[in-house]
């Protein structure tokens, strides 16, 4: 603990302590604040707010670092898969052999999901955005699994965990087939992770469905990349919503909600349009002025980050696999690869993004890499739930297996009316 911060409020001097993490900037405790100054701290974006201590992920944003349980993404993106990535992140260290043929093993016989879960979907409209359905869906499953829902039973939250890791690709893949028409898949167990997840969305009854290994190690990396990230705003969702005590399908639920929007996950699928909008390299002057234009909400989608000011390690081999996959598919030039490229090169020299520290992130190129494999854009959020739904699970475990856990319950900043009487209709 290092040596409390004396502040004076009025003619109060209180001491705040200061705790130390094992790597990043020290956190001021204030919890006593208000009991002993009748004030709040007022940081509505959390920029300068630390929700919680926690032991899962690390990002140095200024150095364009990111370790999950202290491995670099780099190495776990390149050495190992994700279902070796959620033990970890799950457990706090790489799993043994045995251990992860354990884990495997478990996770492939829990892919089914109940088979009344098939008719939950003709509820909706087949034009429905597969976000809606994910979260109508995941959010059904306390239905289902009740015997998995008492968050204070050890084994019980074990079961959920392993349920949702399992089932979340079953789902997803059931609500592409639904939104193209198509018969739904069952989960094959000879299949890892990433290809059986490809052949619910890709096979069709009518012939035999071959994964192709490159297309399938390229997902499985870019589920590492997707997998968790610090306390962003999804996974803050999911921790404020178990906070209450709500049960774990209806908390990854709220996440994916959360997820949903264009400022968050929704960000790769709106790069990829922004992208298709621009069209030709020529066209991207004109978006680059739009995103500087204080009077235009436009903003570049896939650029910029409240953490990583700098590049989006992320990205960095988001952009190397795009490169494998569109090797693999035969493909010589992509124009929103080459609009990517060239996009990327102007605002990277533009003095607007340098000054503002704008980089690539996490979904500046992966739309890209999703179009190519054959999904469409409503899927790229889809697939990006897929993969966060092990951080969610990790850290509301995190969350709930902490002793000194209390409901989140924030503050405000009151700008409305004082109180006044009640004026009869009357006298109005
Ligand atoms: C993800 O939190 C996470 O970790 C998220 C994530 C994860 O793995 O969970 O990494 C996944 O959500 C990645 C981010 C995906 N979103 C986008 O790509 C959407 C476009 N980006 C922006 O909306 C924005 O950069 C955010 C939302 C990502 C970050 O917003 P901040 O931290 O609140 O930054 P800001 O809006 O305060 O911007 C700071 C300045 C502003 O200018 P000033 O008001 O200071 O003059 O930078 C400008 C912004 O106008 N700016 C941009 C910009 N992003 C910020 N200008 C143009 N284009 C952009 N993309």
């Amino acid at each position: 603990m290092n040596a409390p911060v004396t502040i004076k409020i009025g003619e109060k001097s209180i001491d705040l302590p200061v705790k130390a993490g094992s790597v990043g900037p020290d956190v001021l405790d204030i919890g006593k604040l208000y009991a002993e100054a009748g004030v709040f701290t007022f940081d509505p974006g959390f920029t300068s707010t630390a929700s919680t201590e926690s032991k899962i992920t690390y990002i140095d944003g200024d150095a364009g670092v990111l370790l999950y349980r202290g491995y670099p993404i780099e190495q776990l993106a390149e050495h190992g898969d994700f279902l070796e990535t959620c033990y970890l992140l799950l457990n706090g260290d790489l799993p043994s052999a045995a251990q992860k043929a354990d884990f495997d093993y478990r996770v492939t016989r829990h892919t089914m999901v109940h088979e009344q879960m098939a008719r939950f979907f003709q509820g909706f409209r087949r034009d429905a955005h597969p976000m809606a359905v994910m979260v109508a869906s995941v959010g059904a499953l306390s239905a289902f699994y009740n015997d998995s829902t008492d968050v204070h039973d050890p084994h019980q939250r074990m079961v959920a965990s392993m349920r949702m890791i399992a089932k979340i690709p079953t789902i997803a893949a059931m609500a592409y087939k639904y939104n193209v028409g198509q018969p739904f898949v069952y989960p094959k167990n000879d299949l890892d992770y990433a290809s059986n997840f490809l052949r619910m969305c890709f096979a069709v009854p009518c012939e035999d469905y071959k994964v192709n290994p490159v297309l399938a190690r390229a997902l499985d990396r870019i589920f590492i990349l997707h997998a968790d990230h610090e306390q962003n705003a999804s996974t803050s969702t999911v921790r404020l919503a178990g906070s209450s005590g709500a049960n774990p399908f209806a908390c990854i639920a709220a996440g994916i909600a959360c997820l949903w929007g264009p400022a968050h996950g929704g960000a790769n699928e709106a790069a990829l349009k922004m992208l298709s909008e621009i069209g030709t390299p020529d066209r991207i002057p004109a978006f680059i002025a739009k995103a500087k234009d204080k009077n235009d909400p436009f903003r570049l989608m896939g650029f910029g980050h409240r953490v990583y000011k700098n590049y989006d390690p992320r990205a960095k081999i988001m952009q190397r696999t795009l490169q494998e996959v569109l090797s693999e598919l035969g493909v010589k030039d992509d124009p929103l690869f080459d609009v990517a490229l060239e996009l990327e090169r102007i605002a990277l020299s533009d003095p607007y993004f340098v000054e503002k520290k704008l980089y690539p992130n996490v979904d500046f190129y992966s739309g890209i890499i999703l179009k190519a494999m054959g999904f469409p854009t409503t899927m790229f959020t889809v697939l990006f739930a897929v993969a966060r739904t092990v951080g969610w699970i990790a850290q509301w475990r995190e969350m709930i297996e902490d002793p000194g856990q209390r409901i989140g319950r924030p503050r405000q900043l009151y700008t409305g009316a004082p109180r006044r009487d009640y004026v009869p209709l009357g006298k109005r």
